[in-house]
C-alpha cells in the first residue's frame, strides 16, 4: 500500500497531535461545481454516475483538484442499499430520491431481497478501490453510509418527508416491526461499510441526517442504538491503521453527551449547536466535526473567513477538531467562497495547535 502523505485529518479524528484543523466538506463533489455538472451529463443520470467507477472516481477528484482539501469522499449515495435491497431507486428533477416499493407491512419486509455489500453493491466497491488508486497516498479516503433509521425513512415513506407520518406510526404502533426493519438494515450497514474498508476506504462516515426527528426516547432506542451495533461490527484497523468512525446526527446536539458513548471516535455537529460548548459536553471522549452553516458559503468571503474565525475560536486549542460545514454544501454556492473557506481554515488555525 502506497504510503499516506497527510494523515492530519486521521490524526485529529484520534485527537493526535496536528500542524493545524483538517478540513473537508460535506457534499465536496457535486452540483456547485460546474465540472461535476458536465461529468453527471457525461453519465446519463445521478444513479449511471455513481454505477461507474471511472466517473465516480472523477468526480471524488474534481474538489481535490480546486481546493487543498485534507480527505476525500466516496462520490455514491446512503440510498444505495434501499434500492439494493429492491424498492428501485429513482430522481425525479428538483423532487429528490424517490422509491418504487415502500416497506409499511410485515409482508413488505419479506419481500425484501437478501443483501450481500460485495455481491449486490460490487459497484460502490470498484468505486473505493479506483478512487484509492488515483489518490496515490495524497489525502485519506473516507467511505460512508446513511444510518438505519435515515435509511428507514426513505424506504417507509417512499421519499423525502416533512413530518415522517408513516415511519413514526410504524415506529409508536408497530415496534416490532419497525426494529426488524431497522435490524436488517444494521446488518446491511455493518457489512457494507466493512466491504468499504476492505476496498480500500481509511475513514467511515455514517450520515444519521433524520436521527434529530425523533424524541430524546426516540432517538436512543431507534436511531442510536443501531449505530452502535454497526459500529461494534466494524474493523477497526487496516493495513496498521485505525479506521475512525463519525457519526453525524443533524439536529443531534442536545443528545451529544449519550452520541458520545457510542463507539464513534467523531461525532459531527451541525451549525445549532455551538462546537465549544459541544466540546465541553463531550470532554475528552471523542473529536469533533463541523460546523459552519453551509448558507454562510452565499455570504461574501470577508464573512466567510470571519465565521470560520469564530468557530475555531470557539473550539479552542488542542487537536480533536475535523473542520466541516453542518451540513452538506448547496448546490447553488460560488466555487470561489469555497476557497476563501478552506483557505481561512488553513492560514487561521495553526496557532490553535501550537505548544503553549
Ligand atoms: O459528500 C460527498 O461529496 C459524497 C457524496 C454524497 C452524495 N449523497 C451525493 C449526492 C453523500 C455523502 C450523500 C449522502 C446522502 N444522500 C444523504 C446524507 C447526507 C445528507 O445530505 O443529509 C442523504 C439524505 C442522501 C439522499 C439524497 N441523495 C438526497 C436527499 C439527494 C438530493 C436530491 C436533490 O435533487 O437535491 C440525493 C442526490 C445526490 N446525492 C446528489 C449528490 C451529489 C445530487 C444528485 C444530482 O447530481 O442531481
Amino acid at each position: 500500500m502506497t504510503e499516506l502523505k497527510n494523515d492530519r485529518f486521521l490524526r485529529a479524528m484520534l485527537r493526535q497531535p496536528v500542524d493545524r484543523t483538517p478540513v473537508w466538506m460535506m457534499r465536496q463533489a457535486g452540483r456547485y461545481l460546474p465540472e461535476y455538472r458536465a461529468t453527471r451529463a457525461q453519465a446519463g443520470s445521478f444513479l449511471d454516475l455513481c454505477k461507474n467507477a471511472e466517473l465516480a472516481c472523477e468526480v471524488t477528484m474534481q474538489p481535490l483538484r480546486r481546493y487543498p482539501m485534507d480527505a476525500a469522499i466516496l462520490f455514491s449515495d446512503i440510498l444505495t442499499i434501499p434500492d439494493a435491497l429492491g424498492l428501485g431507486l429513482y430522481f425525479e428533477e428538483g423532487e429528490g430520491p424517490k422509491f418504487r416499493k415502500t416497506v409499511r407491512s410485515e409482508a413488505d419486509l419479506a419481500g425484501l431481497a437478501s443483501f450481500t455489500a460485495e455481491d449486490d453493491l460490487g459497484y460502490v466497491m470498484n468505486a473505493v478501490s479506483t478512487i484509492r488508486k488515483e489518490l496515490n497516498g495524497e489525502v485519506p479516503l473516507i467511505g460512508f453510509s446513511g444510518s438505519p433509521w435515515t435509511l428507514a425513512t426513505y424506504m417507509v415513506e417512499g421519499g423525502s418527508s416533512k413530518d415522517f407520518a408513516n415511519i413514526k406510526t410504524m415506529a409508536y404502533d408497530k415496534p416490532e416491526l419497525m426494529h426488524a426493519l431497522l435490524g436488517l438494515l444494521a446488518d446491511a450497514v455493518a457489512d457494507y461499510l466493512s466491504a468499504q474498508v476492505r476496498a480500500g476506504a481509511q475513514a467511515l462516515q455514517i450520515f444519521d441526517t433524520w436521527g434529530g426527528a425523533l424524541s430524546a426516547a426516540g432517538y436512543k432506542e431507534f436511531s442510536l442504538k443501531y449505530m452502535q451495533r454497526i459500529i461494534s461490527r466494524l474493523p477497526t484497523e487496516a493495513d496498521g491503521r485505525r479506521i475512525p468512525v463519525i457519526v453525524f446526527t443533524k439536529n443531534g446536539g442536545q443528545w451529544l453527551p449519550v452520541i458520545a458513548d457510542c463507539g464513534a471516535q467523531v461525532v459531527g455537529v451541525d451549525w445549532t449547536t455551538d462546537i465549544g460548548a459541544a466540546r465541553s459536553l463531550v470532554g475528552d471522549r471523542v473529536a469533533l466535526q463541523g460546523n459552519m452553516d453551509p448558507s454562510m458559503l452565499f455570504a461574501s468571503p470577508t464573512r466567510i473567513r470571519e465565521e470560520v474565525a469564530t468557530i475555531l475560536e470557539s473550539y479552542g486549542h488542542g487537536s480533536g477538531h475535523v473542520f466541516n460545514l453542518g451540513h452538506g454544501i448547496t448546490p447553488g454556492v460560488n466555487p470561489d467562497n469555497v476557497t476563501a473557506f478552506v483557505d481561512a481554515v488553513i492560514e487561521l488555525s495553526p496557532r490553535y495547535h501550537q505548544a503553549d
